[in-house]
């Protein structure tokens, strides 16, 4: 339907297919973490709140590779869109197939690009879309209850793929992530979102 035709819809109906929308995501995020608990870690998406404060360091104008590991349904995606100059590129990785079908099913932009793989392969994904580098890297992925060895492996990664001045931004519920940063990266600015379900810690790690 075009949006010529909602100007006549009729509020009943227009009030269900917004719900709709809103729940499509939400109950594909759901099924998710029922499947692998483990590796989607929440219940639900980030809030809009979470999302201002974890992008807020960034300098955009700086900025052409953006990578994002664990974008689930895609919370993130679309902030870092409207944000992102018109010759960068937004590069996500998860590793789940319903996630990555999802995201190139619903957002159509040519910057965006969805890999379906592990964040620890970052280097190669990076290097696949033609660049050496990342400018920064922006993470929801579960550290606590990822595989043994995942974590550091993935911070390893990350490290090796941020340019200098990079930034590792962070978002999690345990300041888990946080502790394994320390051994990666020079510097690491804190903060604290409250309204988020639940409570989120976030972590910015500069890299040089
Ligand atoms: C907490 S959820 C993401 C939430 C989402 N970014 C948001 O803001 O609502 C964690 C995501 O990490 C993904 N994931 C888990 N392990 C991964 C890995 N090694 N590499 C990439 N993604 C992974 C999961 O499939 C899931 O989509």
């Amino acid at each position: 339907m075009s949006p010529v035709q909602f100007a006549h819809e009729p509020l009943p109906a227009r009030i269900k297919r917004k719900a709709r929308a809103l729940l499509g995501p939400m109950a594909l995020f759901l099924k998710g973490f029922v499947q692998h608990p483990a590796m989607v870690g929440a219940l639900v998406p980030s809030s809009q709140r979470t999302i201002r404060r974890v992008l807020s360091p960034v300098d955009w104008g700086n900025c052409r590779v953006f990578v994002e590991y664990g974008p689930g349904v895609g919370t993130f995606c679309r902030p870092v869109l409207e944000r992102l100059r018109r010759d960068g590129v937004l590069i996500v990785i998860d590793t789940n197939p319903d996630f990555i079908a999802y995201l190139q099913a619903t957002i159509r932009d040519s910057r965006f690009s969805a890999v379906l793989g592990s964040a620890a392969d970052v280097v190669d994904i990076v290097a696949a879309h033609g660049f050496d580098h990342a400018d920064h890297v922006l993470s929801g992925l579960p550290f606590s209850t990822l595989p043994p060895g995942v974590g550091p492996a993935i911070m390893a990664a990350t490290r090796r793929v941020l340019r200098p001045g990079g930034a590792f931004l962070v978002y999690q519920y345990t300041t888990h992530a946080r502790q394994m940063m320390a051994g990666y990266f020079e510097r690491i600015d804190r903060g604290f979102e409250p309204v988020n379900l639940p409570p989120c810690v976030i972590s910015w790690g500069w890299k040089g």
